[in-house]
């Protein structure tokens, strides 16, 4: 019997309309960039931009799992500079009173044993605002320093699916257990303390793929996918058919969120001359060169001549759209978002703290008044 689901201090349940959230701070971010001002992931600066976050509102932290950057034996690389993202969720957990926090983890890393628990620690020390992003893992150097081959693609996802049912299971058993899968064996387990939220920290999934989408809708209660294309209409097709499907095939409903790289200026023109600016006159050739090599060696149906089509898109932040414009601009690219559907969005930028306070101060307000978002009452309650 599955235990009734309690998680009152955890935003990403509560009524705004569009979410919102920041992404990779514990690393570069996603642009691929050489530019003086990109964000570096000093403690520091996850601190502030975490309070930027959590004092304006936002619903979510997230933190991405990487363990080596993209360019084969540069070790100093800016993309290979990564804080660990458990150990960040639990810091960034004490600096905020609001936000969710994100911890990802790649399942072939990391026994779901000691996963749990520190999920469960976490989930503790936030107050109950953790969430866990389970992925698979696709990029074989990172997984290969571990001696753990990168599996086939339907076994990467077999593999994960055991790993966080043992997770789930300790999470809520009262009693222990033992557990033999394909991939794990595990007796007389147990972990105490659980979780806070009940019965556990809602679950995040990134699967592109169609095996990838299968999971999440079984499993996540928010699931990212990348839009296909820039027309509302066609948001709104895709949004309502994953939806839809988890209904379908698992009887459940799951949130929906993208992710965008963000560059907000006062006019159309400032901002895609900075996008050109970061993106392609400073671009990092390399990291670019090394992320479309492994893609092409372990990724899913991406031809190489797509993914040298994708570079400078990849090099602006990855990720489907990208909202760049004027504060109006934005807002209203989000507005069209929400009514397609979309339940969150997490913004990435080349200068956290500056695109925050930007978009903080011209785009949020705007959202408010549209019903989007509430004004955050929250205000001033941020940990000290
Ligand atoms: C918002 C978002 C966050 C992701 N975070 C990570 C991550 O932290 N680490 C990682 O290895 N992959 C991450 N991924 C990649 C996915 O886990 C997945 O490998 C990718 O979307 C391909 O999906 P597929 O395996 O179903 O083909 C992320 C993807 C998205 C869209």
């Amino acid at each position: 019997m599955t235990e009734p689901a309690s998680r009152p201090n955890n935003p990403l349940f509560g009524p705004n309309r569009l979410k919102i959230g920041i992404f990779g701070t514990n690393g570069k971010g996603s642009a691929h960039t050489l530019v003086q001002e990109a964000y570096r992931p000093t403690w520091d600066n996850v601190v502030r931009t975490a309070q930027l976050a959590d004092a304006a509102g936002y619903e979510a932290i997230v933190a991405y799992a990487r363990w080596k950057g993209y360019i084969p034996g540069r070790v100093d690389s800016p993309g290979g500079i990564i804080l660990d993202p458990f150990t960040f969720a639990a810091g960034v957990a004490q600096a905020t009173s609001h936000a969710a926090v994100f911890a990802t983890s790649h399942a072939p890393t990391i026994h779901p044993i000691a996963a749990a628990k520190q999920c469960a620690t976490i989930d503790i020390i936030s107050g109950g605002r953790l969430v866990l992003n389970v992925v698979a893992g696709w990029n074989k150097p990172e997984l290969e320093m571990f001696g753990a081959p990168l599996r086939e693609h339907t076994e990467r996802y077999e593999h994960l699916a055991e790993w966080l049912d043992i997770i789930r299971r300790l999470w809520t058993s009262k009693e222990e257990f033992d557990f033999e899968g394909a991939h794990f064996k595990v007796q007389g387990a147990m972990s105490m303390p659980q979780p806070l939220q009940r019965p556990g920290p809602p679950i995040m999934s990134a699967g592109g793929s169609e095996t990838g989408r299968r999971f999440a809708c079984k499993n996540a209660d928010v699931c990212f996918l990348l839009l296909h294309s820039e027309d509302p209409e066609e948001w709104a097709t895709q949004i309502s058919a994953y939806k839809q499907f988890a209904r379908d095939e698992f009887g459940r409903e799951v949130q929906v969120w993208t992710y965008a790289p963000m560059v907000q200026r006062d006019t159309m023109k400032e901002a895609q001359d900075y996008l050109h600016h970061y993106a392609v006159e400073h671009q990092d050739k390399e990291s670019v060169d090394g992320w479309v090599a492994g893609n092409a060696a372990t990724g899913k149906g991406m031809s190489i001549e797509t993914l040298n089509n994708l570079r400078t898109h990849f090099a602006a932040g990855g990720g489907g759209n990208q909202l760049v414009g004027t504060a109006d601009h934005i807002a209203e690219r989000l507005t069209q978002l929400s009514q397609a559907g979309l339940d969150g969005i997490l913004f990435t930028y080349v200068d956290f703290i500056d695109g925050m306070t930007r978009f903080n101060r011209d785009v949020l307000p705007v959202l408010e008044q549209r019903g989007l978002r509430a004004p955050f009452a929250n205000a001033g309650k941020a940990a000290a």
